[in-house]
């Protein structure tokens, strides 16, 4: 039997990562990586529900290939991730071409489960425990934690890879369906990691990201120790050949003094924070049960801003929330004013079926009021973003070079001089003309121009290569 494998990945980082994890488990098996369905004999789609237009998406997507199915009987329909959780047997009943069903907690099976779909065994279900299904310790072992070990081509870019430290989340923010769908809050022994980073460092990996959804509350009790994020990143940062380490994505009320101290003081830990505050009026974060107040969230934001010199800070934003007025969303500009973030995530509230606001609040800001304010204040995030990479023009820059970009990927330049990306310590990007060569390489540029998303960069007048 043939094994060709296709994966499409819709969601967060976590979600890229597991499907590089799943690439991993299956390249080890023997199969083959291809970049079209139409190629594949094994269809994969990594899917996400934290907003309904997510899973439209993937909906949409089965619908099409239902036609493949009937042409081709024999390929293997498979959706994993946050929406196989959540739906479960719903996806066969809507898709009935679909053969396999994987919750983010049991992708270890996977192989063994398309083992089973190949020798006849019929479509195939594997899904975690639902929260409220038994005991805290019975619930979380149903999410198991599945890091293989993956060679550079299953991972996007050889120089960079995002290592798990956490799974799932307990903070039952009242809008979120991830601590239904991802599970408790487990954190990964930090041996483990360690492992994991040296093992990437070895392998030529410059820059690692550490991805967990509430990552600043990481927790290793393992051996009697208690190690936090900031002890993690003290420990990490003496791997060899590793140059870069960020992590993402922070909980406001777990930002400690040690953990901004570490940032400040491990050069090779990038002055990059992710914390979203969702709202700028306390009466919407109450209701978002957030934990938090505008006043600490600012609070908090002095503090970054006070320990990190040079420090970038981003956000996400919810508007529309239930209840939210012009005067709540006034609040959330005049914060997003202040700020100043790097950039923000703004998203419309979709309301999502097991979540508090689903079953507490009615949706009752209408549609075209959400569009609105969500497009006004990306205009003025934008206008802001505009304005602090502007400040970079004329600066040096110190970048990792991503590789071509994806203009030149487009055009599929040829010659000796190509579009580069590369990322600033920050996490701005920088696009740059140079030869390929330089992919894997720390520079330092001159930016020489900027618009609200990317910093335009030029190599000194004598490079090495
Ligand atoms: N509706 C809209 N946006 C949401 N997010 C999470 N849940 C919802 C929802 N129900 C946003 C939050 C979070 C980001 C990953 O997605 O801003 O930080
Ligand atoms: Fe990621 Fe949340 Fe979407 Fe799952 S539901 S893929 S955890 S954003």
């Amino acid at each position: 039997m043939s094994k060709r494998l296709y994966i499409e990945t819709v969601g967060c980082q976590m979600n890229v990562l597991d499907s590089e994890l799943v690439a991993a488990d299956l390249l080890a098996a023997g199969y083959e990586l291809v970049d079209s369905p139409r190629r594949a004999d094994t269809i994969l789609l990594n899917t996400c529900s934290v907003r309904q237009h997510a899973e439209d998406k993937v909906y949409s997507a089965l619908g099409r290939l239902k036609h493949v199915k009937t042409q081709h009987p024999h390929k293997i329909i498979g959706v994993l991730g946050c929406m196989a959780q959540k739906d479960q047997r719903k996806i066969f009943r809507r898709a009935p071409h679909v053969d396999l069903v994987v919750g983010p907690g049991q992708l270890k099976q996977l192989p063994a489960l398309l083992e089973r779909i190949a020798a006849g065994e019929g479509p195939q279900i594997e899904v975690s425990l639902e929260r409220t299904a038994g005991k805290r310790s019975s619930v979380q072992a149903s999410f198991t934690g599945h890091d293989p070990p993956r060679p550079p081509q299953a991972r996007a870019t050889p120089h960079q890879a995002m290592v798990r430290i956490m799974f799932g989340c307990d903070k039952f923010c009242t809008y979120c369906i991830v601590p239904s769908v991802r599970g408790p809050e487990q954190s990964r022994p930090a041996e483990e990691v360690e492992q994991e980073v040296r093992r990437l460092a070895d392998g030529g990996c410059l820059e690692v990201t550490l991805l967990g959804q509430t990552v600043n509350s990481y927790r290793d009790t393992t051996g009697g120790r208690t190690v936090r994020l900031a002890d993690l990143l003290y420990k990490l940062h003496d791997i060899e050949g590793l140059k870069r380490l960020k992590f993402v994505t922070n909980y406001p009320r777990h930002m400690t003094a040690e953990l901004l101290e570490a940032v400040r003081d491990l050069p090779k830990v990038s002055p990059y924070l992710h914390v979203p505050v969702q709202s700028g009026s306390n009466r919407i974060l109450e209701r978002m049960k957030r934990g938090y107040t505008v006043e600490t969230y600012r609070e908090m934001l002095a503090a970054i801003h006070e320990t990190i010199p040079g420090v970038a800070v981003t956000s996400d934003f919810i508007v529309g929330f239930p209840g939210e007025t012009e005067e709540d969303y006034g609040q959330t500009v005049e914060l997003v004013r202040q700020a100043r973030f790097k950039n923000s995530f703004i998203f419309k509230y979709s309301p999502r079926p097991k979540t508090r606001a689903f079953d507490s609040y009615e949706d009752d800001v209408p549609d075209e009021v959400k569009r609105r304010r969500n497009n006004d204040l990306l205009a003025i995030q934008n206008a802001i973003s505009l304005e602090e990479n502007r400040r970079w023009v004329g600066r040096q820059a110190e970048i990792l070079v991503e590789g071509p970009s994806k203009v030149a990927r487009k055009r599929a330049d040829e010659g000796s001089v190509t579009q580069l990306v590369g990322r600033t310590v920050c996490d701005r990007i920088v696009v740059l003309d140079g030869p390929e060569e330089l992919t894997g390489q720390i520079l330092s540029v001159t930016i020489e121009k900027a618009d609200a998303f990317t910093l335009f960069g030029r190599r000194p007048v004598n490079p090495a290569i």
